[in-house]
């Protein structure tokens, strides 16, 4: 599945970047759905090549719908977006049930999971993984480059300055992790410092306020891209935005790819709020904003893996 994504990213030339920003980004829909169609036109093809449009268009939807849902979780809209998301995955498997010859992605989890439903639900399960989460964390750091805080009203129009020194991604990453709660069932008894957790019940490890936490980040509350330029020492035992262990993400490279890329060719933007303020959900939602592109073009020069402009 990583590969899969990867190789997406790698056959998104600068170009192609820019034309799907302008198409997708910049448009009517807001931000994160905008972001989240973006990352699905570059995904989706790569996952699945050769599929009918109709499943771009529908995954789309149900991206869209999926997006709306953390800022407006009336009871209509939560049928609306159950409906587009069955109607995606009813897509799925009747593409799926075709896509067998020469899909190596399709081909290992059906020998993995043995039916076409299974693999449909696995391959719906990285599409929204690799194109919400995503979506989120690109909306974040756009964001906090246009110098967005929680102050920020709705209405307020945010300039995009040239991308800052130091690792504005892995800062977003920090302050606004889309992944701020994760949880785990207790099994068996472990103590946890002073307290024991027992078989039945769950931790709560919320990464959200671990990343703000003084006694290792200086001023953390506050949007320092710098800062990674010489972290922290003890910052890895506290900074999870993708997990830690087994269970850690499998798309942290694609994630990092992705961003940086459209951090590169967005050389100046304006945006204009929506909302005033984020939403947790299950992810930690941006407040939605749209998005102009002032000039977009492969000018700036990449973001090191450190943060540091590479010469
Ligand atoms: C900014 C975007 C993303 C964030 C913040 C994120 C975050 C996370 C986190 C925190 C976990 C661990 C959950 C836990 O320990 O309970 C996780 C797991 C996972 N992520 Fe991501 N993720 C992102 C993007 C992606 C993408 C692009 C993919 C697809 C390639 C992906 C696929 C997965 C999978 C399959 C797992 C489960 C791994 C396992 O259980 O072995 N994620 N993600």
């Amino acid at each position: 599945m990583a590969t899969a994504v990867e190789a997406a990213t790698r056959a998104t030339s600068p170009d192609r970047m820019n034309e799907l920003l302008t198409e997708f980004g910049a448009g009517a829909t807001p931000w994160p759905a905008a972001a989240g169609e973006l990352c699905l036109r570059m995904v989706l093809p790569h996952v699945l090549p050769n599929v009918d449009r109709r499943l771009g268009t529908r995954a789309g939807r149900s991206l869209a719908t999926l997006a709306g849902l953390a800022h407006d979780s009336t009871r209509g809209r939560r049928w609306k977006a159950r409906l587009a998301h069955s109607r995606t995955l009813s897509t799925l498997y009747g593409e799926l049930s075709q896509t067998s010859q020469g899909n190596e992605l399709v081909a290992v989890l059906r020998a993995v999971l043995g039916s076409d439903d299974e693999v449909a639900l696995a391959v719906d399960g990285l599409i929204v993984a690799a194109c919400r989460a995503t979506s989120v964390a690109l909306s974040w750091s756009i964001l906090l480059r246009a110098g967005w805080t929680p102050e920020t009203p709705a209405g307020a129009v945010l300039q995009l300055p040239p991308v800052p020194s130091g690792d504005p991604l892995r800062e977003a990453l920090r302050l606004w992790p889309p992944a701020w709660l994760l949880h785990r069932d207790v099994r068996q008894s472990v103590a946890i410092g002073d307290r024991t957790a027992e078989p039945g019940g769950q931790v709560l490890v919320c990464v959200y306020l671990m990343h703000r936490r003084p006694e290792i980040w200086e001023d953390p509350e506050s949007y320092r891209p710098e800062r990674w330029i010489d972290p922290p020492e003890r910052y890895r035992d506290a900074y999870l935005p993708f997990g830690l262990g087994p269970a850690a993400c499998i798309g942290a490279r694609f994630v990092t790819d992705v961003l940086t890329r459209c951090h590169q060719v967005i050389n100046s933007a304006e945006l204009r709020m929506i909302d005033s303020m984020p939403v947790l959900g299950p992810l930690c939602d941006p407040p939605r904003f749209a998005l102009t592109l002032m000039d977009a073009g492969p000018a700036e020069p990449p973001i090191a893996a450190t943060g540091r402009r590479s010469a």
